[in-house]
């Protein structure tokens, strides 16, 4: 069990990976997280990031090698957040081919420009990795963490000025992906505008005719 979760910023990716990985005892691989955590201590991951840049492929394709070599993989993964270039995705293939490890779907969770920003303008996270929206999927409390009762923030790559990059960068950058994987016949399209259990059951009913 091996997939690839796609979509642009704010689609529900990580929302839909944690209820995926959850079900079927996969890893949960998303760049995103590990550009979040190393940027701490990286000055220019966090400048990447902030300004709503892709990370340079290089430092990337190397990250997701170095992990992709980790024993508990042979579980399954679910890769959220890459490729996000189509030479990303051929580094991944080089990667796979030589450990004869194979893809078996890449669902690409499609929302519209609109939407994205709805999203991902009302989304807040908590140091403890939850993450919720203010209108959409709102915590019992007012701005605290369910799960750790910790303090609700906003990702700095979320203000409003970030936001219109990463959603530039996403078509320019990491769209034609959608032509790439479409041609190797593993591309689901997966309707994102529906509630998150919605969406939810059409990849689990994906993943179980498999
Ligand atoms: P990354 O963390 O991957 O960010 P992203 O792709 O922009 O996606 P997001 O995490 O913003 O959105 P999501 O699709 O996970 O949505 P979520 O589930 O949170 O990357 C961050 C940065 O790292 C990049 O900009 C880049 O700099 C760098 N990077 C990462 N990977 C890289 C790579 N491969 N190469 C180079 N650089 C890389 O949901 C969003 C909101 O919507 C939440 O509030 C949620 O509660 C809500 N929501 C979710 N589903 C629904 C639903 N069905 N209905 C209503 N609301 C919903
Ligand atoms: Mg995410």
């Amino acid at each position: 069990m091996n997939y690839i979760l796609m979509g642009p910023p704010g689609a529900g990716k990580g929302t839909q990976a944690k209820k995926i990985v959850e079900k079927f005892g996969i890893v949960h691989l998303s760049t995103g997280d590990m550009f979040r955590e190393a940027k701490k201590s990286d000055e220019d991951i966090r400048k990447f990031l902030e300004s709503g840049q892709l990370v340079p492929d290089e430092i990337v394709v190397n990250m997701v090698k170095k992990r992709l070599e980790k024993d508990d993989i042979k579980k399954g993964f679910l890769l959220d957040g890459f490729p996000r270039t189509v030479n990303q995705a051929q580094e991944l293939d080089k990667m796979l081919k030589s450990e004869n490890i194979k893809i078996d779907a890449v669902f690409f969770i499609d929302v519209h420009f609109e939407e994205a920003v709805k999203r991902i303008s009302g989304r807040r996270v908590c140091s403890c990795g939850a993450s919720y929206h203010v209108n959409f999927i709102p915590p019992k409390v007012k701005g605290k963490c369910d799960v750790c009762n910790g303090e609700l923030i906003q990702r700095s790559d979320d203000k409003e000025n970030v936001v219109k990059d990463r959603l530039d960068v996403y078509e320019k950058q990491t769209r034609p992906l959608i032509d790439y994987y479409k041609k190797t016949g593993l591309f689901v399209n997966i309707d994102g505008l529906k509630s998150e259990s919605e969406v939810f059951e059409e990849i689990k009913k994906h993943i179980e005719a498999k």
